[in-house]
Parts: structure tokens; C-alpha cells; sequence
């Protein structure tokens, strides 16, 4: 079968398969620009695993930040079946031609914010990443039956740590809250731009990319998380929120802010792109090391 027979059988394109330029490159920009949002996404919560509140908090946040960098590997990996290299899309990543998730740029000043992280960030990647285990192109849609797995432990340790929070002192419930009100647009802002505005969205849904449109899984993870947060008995920080028998209408998000964050003005983007480069050229030697190893094991082969 051609390349658009199995993709209007809704089947699976494989590596080898034969396949449209556009849809190669396309891909290569997704699974890059994800790959680099799990490894600045790292940093975030990296910075409070010296700083956790109990060794069963830390062993958990080592555990997750562990399980991000294994995310982006996988996805690296992923990328690279399309012929891309790891180390060109780095460098893509490091000159800022290739993107992140903008919600990376935001700072975690409270411990609440690793509980936030977990529930809010790590709810809406479930959201976003399900329904891409059944992507058309295959070695992303088996990444992401194995990340899903993991993301899914990531949002219940998230919300249990919010739950503690909001049944603690008066002084840990608005350290939830206050963390809610920081977070919580941020979020909503994962999905991407409006439908109306996301260039990319038509022709990665026509090619089985996309199942599912931002605005559709946005309005998907408010519907979910504003119950969640009735439980906590925390208040989400939009005035305007209101039921309407189906479907949580919420309010405008500010895309002012959203494109400047993602044009690289958001409160922490030269730091995470910072400690990103220094992490790269700090690791050199691992990789030197590693090639080192590998060729002479090539030429005791010969
Ligand atoms: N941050 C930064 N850039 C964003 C963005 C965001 N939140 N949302 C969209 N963009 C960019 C897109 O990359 C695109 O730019 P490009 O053409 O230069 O790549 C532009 O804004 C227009 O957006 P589109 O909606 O047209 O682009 P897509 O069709 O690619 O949709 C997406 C955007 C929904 C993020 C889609 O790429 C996607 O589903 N990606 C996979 C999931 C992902 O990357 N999640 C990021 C967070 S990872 C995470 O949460 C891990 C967890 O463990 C914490």
C-alpha cells in the first residue's frame, strides 16, 4: 500500500516505509521540539530534589526527573528514525531554531509548584500524549504508550502532594493555591495555539499525527482538572469559569504572553537555556568516551 492508502486505513507508516517529505520533516519538528521539552522540563523540578521536604518526596522526585530524561531519549530516538541526528537537533535546540514547551519557563519558587508541576504539567502532557499512542508514524506512537505509563504516575504523585498541601496548615494550603494561580494558565497554554491560529494543526491531523485538535484537548484537561481542583478546595484562578451542562467555558487566555514566552521572553528562558548548554558542553567527555569505546569495539570486529 502507498503511503496515504495506509494512512486512510488508518494504519501505521514504519521507518522504512515510503513517505512525503513534508510529513518526514513535520514529524522531526514535533518529536524534536518534545524531546526538548522533557529534558529543560528536568530542570524545573531538578531544582528542589536538594531541597524536598522528605526523603520519600526526594526519592520520588529523583524518579521523575530521571523518568523525563528517559523521555526525551526515547524521543531522540524516535527522530532519529526519520534520519535526523541527535546531535544536529541539540544544536538546533541550543541556538534556539528549534523550540520547547513555553511552560518550562516558568520559575518553581515553592515546593507547591513540584506538587503543581505533577498534577497541572503532567496532566495536561496525558491529555496531549494519549491520544498520540496512536499516531500514524510508529516508532512515535510506541514512545509514547511507554512515556503515558510513566506521565501517569507523575500526575498522581503531583496531585497527592497538592492533596497533603491543601489539607495542611493554612500556611501550605495557600502555598497550593498560590502555586494553582501560577500554574494553572501556563498550562492551559501546552496545547498550543488556538485551532484558528495553529498552522500546523490541519495537515497533522489529516496525516494521522494529530488525533485530536489544541482547542479539543485543551477544553478535554480543563473538563478533567477543575474538578480536581473542587477537591482540593482550591479556587482556579479564572473568574469567569462557569459550567454550562457539558463543557467548562473559561476565560481568554492571554496569547500575548504565550508568544513572547515562546519567542524566548518568559521569566526563565536564558536561565534553562543556560544550564542546558553548560549540562551539554559539561558532558562532552561522556560522549567523546563513549565514541571512543564504540569505535575500537568497531575495529576489533573488523
Ligand atoms: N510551547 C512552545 N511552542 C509551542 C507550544 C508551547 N506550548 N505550543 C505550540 N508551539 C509551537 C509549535 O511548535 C509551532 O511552532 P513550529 O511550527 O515552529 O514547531 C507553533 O507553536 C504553532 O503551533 P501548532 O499548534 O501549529 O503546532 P503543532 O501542531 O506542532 O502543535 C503541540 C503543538 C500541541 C505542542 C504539538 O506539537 C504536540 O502535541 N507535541 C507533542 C507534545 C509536546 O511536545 N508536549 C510538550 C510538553 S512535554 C511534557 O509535558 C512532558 C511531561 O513529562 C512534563
Amino acid at each position: 500500500m502507498g503511503f496515504q492508502e495506509v494512512i486512510d486505513a488508518d494504519g501505521r507508516i514504519e521507518p522504512r516505509d515510503e513517505m512525503p517529505e513534508a510529513y518526514r520533516k513535520t514529524l522531526v519538528r514535533q518529536i524534536a521540539q518534545h524531546a526538548h521539552s522533557e529534558i529543560i522540563g528536568m530542570q524545573p523540578e531538578g531544582n528542589w530534589i536538594t531541597r524536598a521536604p522528605s526523603l520519600r518526596r526526594k526519592v520520588i522526585l529523583v524518579a521523575k526527573v530521571q523518568d523525563e530524561a528517559g523521555h526525551g531519549l526515547y524521543l531522540y530516538s524516535a527522530a532519529e528514525t526519520l534520519g535526523a541526528s541527535r546531535h544536529d537537533l541539540l544544536d538546533l535546540l541550543h541556538t534556539g531554531r528549534q523550540k520547547y514547551s513555553t511552560i518550562f519557563n516558568y520559575p518553581t519558587t515553592s515546593w507547591a509548584d513540584v506538587a503543581a508541576i505533577g498534577w497541572l504539567v503532567d496532566g495536561a502532557a496525558i491529555v496531549n500524549q494519549v491520544p498520540l499512542t496512536r499516531c500514524s508514524y510508529g516508532p512515535y506512537a510506541r514512545a509514547m504508550t511507554r512515556v503515558c505509563k510513566e506521565e501517569s504516575f507523575h500526575q498522581r504523585q503531583g496531585f497527592e502532594a497538592m492533596t497533603v498541601l491543601s489539607r495542611g496548615t493554612p500556611a501550605q494550603r495557600q502555598m497550593a493555591q498560590d502555586a494553582l494561580d501560577r500554574w494553572w494558565w501556563p498550562a492551559l497554554m501546552m496545547f498550543g495555539p488556538s485551532d484558528a491560529e495553529s498552522p500546523n494543526s490541519a495537515q497533522s491531523m489529516a496525516w494521522g499525527i494529530k488525533r485530536f485538535s489544541n482547542d479539543e484537548l485543551r477544553q478535554r484537561f480543563v473538563d478533567a482538572t477543575v474538578p480536581q481542583a473542587d477537591y482540593l478546595g482550591l479556587t482556579v484562578p479564572d473568574p469567569t469559569l462557569s459550567w454550562d451542562g457539558e463543557h467548562y467555558r473559561y476565560g481568554e487566555i492571554d496569547w500575548t504572553e504565550f508568544f513572547a514566552v515562546m519567542k524566548g521572553d518568559g521569566p526563565c528562558n536564558r536561565q534553562r537555556m543556560g544550564f542546558r548548554v553548560k549540562a551539554h558542553e559539561d558532558g562532552a567527555w561522556v560522549r567523546e568516551a563513549a565514541e571512543a569505546y564504540a569505535a575500537k569495539q568497531r575495529a576489533k570486529a573488523i
